[in-house]
C-alpha cells in the first residue's frame, strides 16, 4: 500500500504549531456579544427568586435570561431527560447555571451576573456515594439516588467459589480525573435569516449540539447548523457538555438576533463541567492453586454527581470491562450509578473502564502474590484467547491480540531479570517493575446500538485532489490524518492532494458521536462505501481509453494498468479529466452501519461490542520510602489495534494515553469540600508535564479486524486504559505492599508504608 501503514505527517500540523488555526475563541462576527454564566454556590437549595432586574438596567447589557426565558424546553438531552439547562427551582451542583447574559464585552457581561440576585432555601445535600444508598439519606434521584444499575449473571457464582483454593476480597477506591484540555468549553451562536442558528465551536458531537440547540430555542433541527471548530483537547469533556454551553449561547442569541461568543474561564470550566466518575469497588475473585480463575464477584458505585448525563452508558462499558481480558467461567456483577449533590460526572477517556481496570488488574496482581506466581505467568494461565467466551458469553471469533501484546511488552521490557531483581537497598530508593493486561470495546457497543451507523461524502475534482467530509469530529487524536490516508489510498491520489472539510451537520448525515474509539472504524468504513462507486468510475473510463476489460485493471503509482501487463497503463490524472469531460458524477457518499451487537439487560449477557483492542502495559519505577515520592522510569506499551494506518500517530496516542494514565495513577486529585471543588485551575489541579514524562517503548501488535478498514480497530482510548495499575503495582513490587487507592500520592505510599510496618510490629 502506498498511504495506509505510514507515518504521514498530521494533515492538521502545520496549522496547529504555526498558531493559525482558529480555535472557537478565534472566531468573530459583525455585531457579536459577548456572555457569562450565573451560578449556584450551594450544592443543593431551592430556589426562592432570581431577580435580574439590577443587571438588566446595567448599560451595554443586551439580554439576561433564566429558565423562564426559554423559547423551547429546558432540557439538556442526553440519556435521560433530567437535566436542565437553566436551574428553575431547584440547584442540584455547586456551579450550576441559573442565568445567563449578553452584553457588550466580557467585563459588562460579568459584572451583569454579580447584579443577579438569587434568594435560596439551603436544602441537605447527599455528597457520599456509599451513604447515598442508605435510607436515611435525603432523596435527589427516585426513591434510591440511583439513576441506573446494570448485571452480569454468568455461571454459577457459588459453584465457581466452590471450586477456588483461595478467595480475595478487597474493595479499591478511584478518584476523579479532569480532562484538562489544553482550550476550554467555547461556542458562538450565529443567528441567520432571522429564523435559523448556526454554532460554532469546540467539540466532540456536532449531532449532539445540533439537537441540544433545537430542543432549547425550538427550531427544527434543518434550521440549526453545527460547525466544529478546532478543537484543543476533549478526551471525552467535549462529548455532552457542549451541548450546555451551545445552549446557553443559542439562547442568548436567539434573544437577541446577534452572534453571541461564550468562552469559559478556566475555573468555571473545571468547577461546572464533567469529570471521569470517582469509583468504589469490590472485588471479590477465587482461583484454584493452579492458578486459574474460577469465579469473579464485584459490586461497584460510580459517584454520578447531579445529573444523570451519560451515566448510564459509563457505568455500561464500565460492567463490560469489569472482569478484565479473562476467562472467568463463572461472573456475578453489579454496578450503580449514584446520585450525588456534586458536579455531573460523564465521559473521559475510557468511559467508565479505568475504575475497574484499576480494581481488576490489581487484584490479579495480589492473587499471583497470593499464589506466590509471576503476575505475567498467573496472566497467561488466564488471558481469553480465540474461541473463548468473555465474562458476556461474548464468543471471540477472530483478532484476539492479548498474548502478542504480553509476549511483546514482556520481552521488549526484560521483564524477567527486572522483576527478580527488583526491591533494592540503594539509600532509600526502591526499584520495581509492574503490569497489566487490559482489553477495550471499540465503538458504542450494544448499549448505543441506534448510533452505531456514520455517513461520508466525498468528491474527486478535476485537478486530481479529493475533498471528504465526514460527521466525525477531530479533537486531535488524528482522525483527520488517518482518514485522509484511507481516502488517499482508496482513490490513488496522493496523500497531500486530499482535504477534509471541517465537521459540520448541514454535510452529512447524522453519524453518531466521536467516542468510544469508534472514528477510524466507521468513518473510515463509510469512507470507503463513498469511494467505491467513484473506483469503479475510474476504472470504467480507464478501461475505455485502454480498450481493456475495467475487471482486469488496478490502481498503481498514480497509474491505472492491466494487472498481467503493467505496460498497458494510463495516468490517472488523465482518466479523472476524462470522467469530467464526460459528466460523470465524481461525487458520492456512503454509509456505514456496525456489525451487530446484542446485550440481554438481565443476565448482562450478549455481544457487547462488534470487536476489542487489546494492551499490555509495563511500568518501571523508582520510589523514595523517606518522601512517598515516585519516578516513573519507563513504560511498555504493547498495543493490538488491528492495523496501524498511521504508526506514527498510533506511537503518539500511546505516549499520550499513557503520560494521562500516569496522572490518574499518581497525582490528579480534585479536591472536594462539601460539594465545592476547591482547586479549580492547573496551579493545584497537577497534571504530569514533560518533566514526569518517563521512557516510553510504544509496541505495535497487528492482528487484523475483518470488518475494520484495512483491517483497523480504533484505539484512541487504549493507551490510557491499563497504566494507572501498571505503575501501582510497579509500587507494590518496589516495597512490597498493595495499594487498593489512586491516586498514589507520596501522602498515600507513606500511609502505606507505615501501616506495613505497624501490621508487621502487630504479628
Ligand atoms: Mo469518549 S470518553 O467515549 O468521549
Amino acid at each position: 500500500m502506498r498511504v495506509i501503514g505510514k507515518g504521514v505527517n498530521r494533515e492538521d500540523g502545520y496549522e496547529k504549531v504555526t498558531g493559525r488555526a482558529l480555535f472557537a475563541d478565534d472566531h468573530s462576527f459583525p455585531g457579536m456579544l459577548y456572555a457569562r454564566v450565573k451560578r449556584s454556590i450551594y450544592p443543593h437549595a431551592r430556589i426562592l427568586e432570581i431577580d435580574t432586574s439590577r443587571a438588566k438596567a446595567l448599560p451595554g447589557v443586551l439580554a439576561v435570561a433564566t429558565a423562564r426565558d426559554i423559547p423551547g424546553m429546558n432540557v439538556v438531552h442526553v440519556v435521560i431527560d433530567d437535566q436542565p439547562l437553566l436551574a428553575d427551582k431547584t440547584v442540584m451542583y455547586v456551579g450550576e447555571p441559573l442565568a445567563v447574559v449578553a452584553a457588550e464585552t466580557p467585563e459588562i457581561a460579568e459584572q451583569a451576573c454579580d447584579l443577579i440576585d438569587v434568594k435560596y432555601s439551603k436544602l441537605p445535600a447527599v455528597l457520599d456515594i456509599l451513604k447515598a444508598r442508605g435510607k436515611s439519606s435525603p432523596k435527589i434521584y427516585k426513591d434510591n439516588n440511583v439513576f441506573a444499575h446494570h448485571k452480569i449473571r454468568k455461571g454459577n457464582i457459588e459453584e465457581g467459589f466452590k471450586k477456588a483454593d483461595i478467595v480475595l476480597e478487597q474493595i479499591y477506591r478511584t478518584p476523579y480525573q479532569e480532562h484538562a484540555y489544553l482550550e476550554p468549553q467555547g461556542m458562538v451562536a450565529v443567528p441567520r435569516y432571522g429564523s435559523t442558528m448556526e454554532i460554532y465551536g469546540t467539540m466532540q458531537c456536532p449531532f449532539y449540539v445540533q439537537q441540544a440547540v433545537a430542543d432549547i430555542t425550538g427550531l427544527d433541527l434543518s434550521r440549526v447548523r453545527v460547525v466544529q471548530t478546532y478543537t484543543g483537547g476533549a478526551f471525552g469533556g467535549k462529548e455532552d457538555v457542549p451541548s450546555l454551553v451551545a445552549g446557553q449561547a443559542a439562547l442568548l442569541a436567539y434573544h437577541t438576533q446577534r452572534p453571541v461568543k461564550l468562552i469559559y474561564s478556566r475555573e468555571e470550566d473545571i468547577i461546572s463541567m464533567s469529570k471521569r466518575h470517582p469509583a468504589w469497588i469490590k472485588y471479590r475473585s477465587g482461583v484454584t492453586k493452579d492458578g486459574k480463575l474460577t469465579a469473579v464477584e464485584i459490586e461497584f458505585l460510580f459517584d454520578s454527581g447531579a445529573y444523570s448525563t451519560l451515566s448510564s452508558v459509563v457505568l455500561w462499558r464500565g460492567i463490560v470491562h469489569s472482569v478484565g481480558p479473562y476467562n472467568v467461567p463463572h461472573v456475578k456483577v453489579d454496578a450503580y450509578a449514584v446520585a450525588t449533590n456534586k458536579v455531573p460526572c460523564g465521559a473521559f477517556r475510557g468511559f467508565g473502564s479505568p475504575q475497574v481496570i484499576f480494581a481488576a488488574e490489581t487484584q490479579m496482581n495480589e492473587l499471583a502474590a497470593k499464589l506466590d506466581m509471576d503476575p505475567a505467568q498467573f496472566r497467561s494461565i488466564n488471558l481469553l484467547q480465540e474461541g473463548d467466551l468473555t465474562a458476556t458469553s461474548q464468543l471471540l471469533d477472530h483478532s484476539v491480540g492479548i498474548g502478542d501484546t504480553l509476549k511483546a511488552a514482556l520481552g521488549s521490557s526484560n521483564w524477567r531479570d527486572k522483576r527478580k531483581g527488583s526491591g533494592g537497598t540503594d539509600g532509600s530508593v526502591r526499584k520495581g517493575i509492574g503490569l497489566s493486561t487490559v482489553f477495550y470495546g471499540v465503538g458504542l457497543g450494544a448499549g448505543g446500538k441506534q448510533m452505531a451507523r456514520a455517513g461520508a461524502y466525498v468528491q474527486l475534482l478535476r485537478d486530481g485532489s479529493a475533498q471528504f467530509a465526514v460527521g466525525t469530529t477531530e479533537m486531535g487524536q488524528g482522525m483527520r490524518t488517518v482518514l485522509s490516508q484511507i481516502v488517499a489510498e482508496q482513490l490513488g491520489i496522493p496523500y497531500k492532494k486530499v482535504y477534509m472539510i471541517e465537521t459540520d451537520t448541514s454535510r452529512v448525515p447524522d453519524s453518531g458521536p466521536t467516542v468510544a474509539s469508534r472514528a477510524t472504524v466507521m468513518s473510515g468504513n463509510a469512507l470507503i462505501k463513498a469511494c467505491a462507486p467513484l473506483r469503479e468510475i475510474l476504472l470504467k473510463r480507464a478501461g475505455i481509453i485502454l480498450g481493456q476489460d475495467p475487471q482486469f485493471l488496478i490502481f498503481q503509482d498514480e497509474m491505472i494498468h492491466l494487472e498481467e501487463h503493467p505496460e498497458i497503463a494510463v495516468p490517472l490524472m488523465k482518466v479523472i479529466e476524462d470522467c469530467h469531460h464526460h459528466r460523470e458524477n465524481m461525487s458520492h457518499e456512503g454509509w456505514f452501519i456496525s456489525p451487530e451487537t446484542s446485550w440481554d439487560p438481565e443476565t448482562g449477557q450478549g455481544k457487547a461490542y462488534f470487536i476489542y483492542s487489546w494492551a499490555t502495559n509495563i511500568a518501571e519505577v523508582e520510589v523514595d520510602i523517606e518522601t512517598g515520592q515516585v519516578k516513573v522510569l519507563k513504560i511498555t506499551a504493547a498495543h493490538d489495534m488491528g492495523k496501524a494506518i498511521n504508526p506514527l500517530l498510533v506511537e503518539g496516542q500511546i505516549e499520550g494515553g499513557a503520560l494521562q494514565g500516569m496522572g490518574y495513577g499518581l497525582m490528579e486529585e480534585v479536591l472536594v469540600d462539601e460539594g465545592r471543588i476547591i482547586n479549580p485551575n492547573f496551579s493545584t489541579y497537577i497534571i504530569p508535564t514533560v518533566i514526569d514524562a518517563p521512557e516510553f517503548q510504544p509496541i505495535i501488535v497487528e492482528k487484523p479486524f475483518r470488518d475494520g478498514p484495512y483491517g483497523a480497530k480504533g484505539f484512541g482510548e487504549l493507551p490510557l486504559m491499563g497504566v494507572a495499575p501498571a505503575v501501582t503495582a510497579a509500587i507494590s513490587h518496589a516495597l512490597g505492599i498493595t495499594l487498593h487507592e489512586i491516586p498514589a500520592t507520596p501522602e498515600r505510599i507513606l500511609e502505606a508504608i507505615q501501616a506495613a510496618k505497624k501490621a508487621n510490629l502487630n504479628g
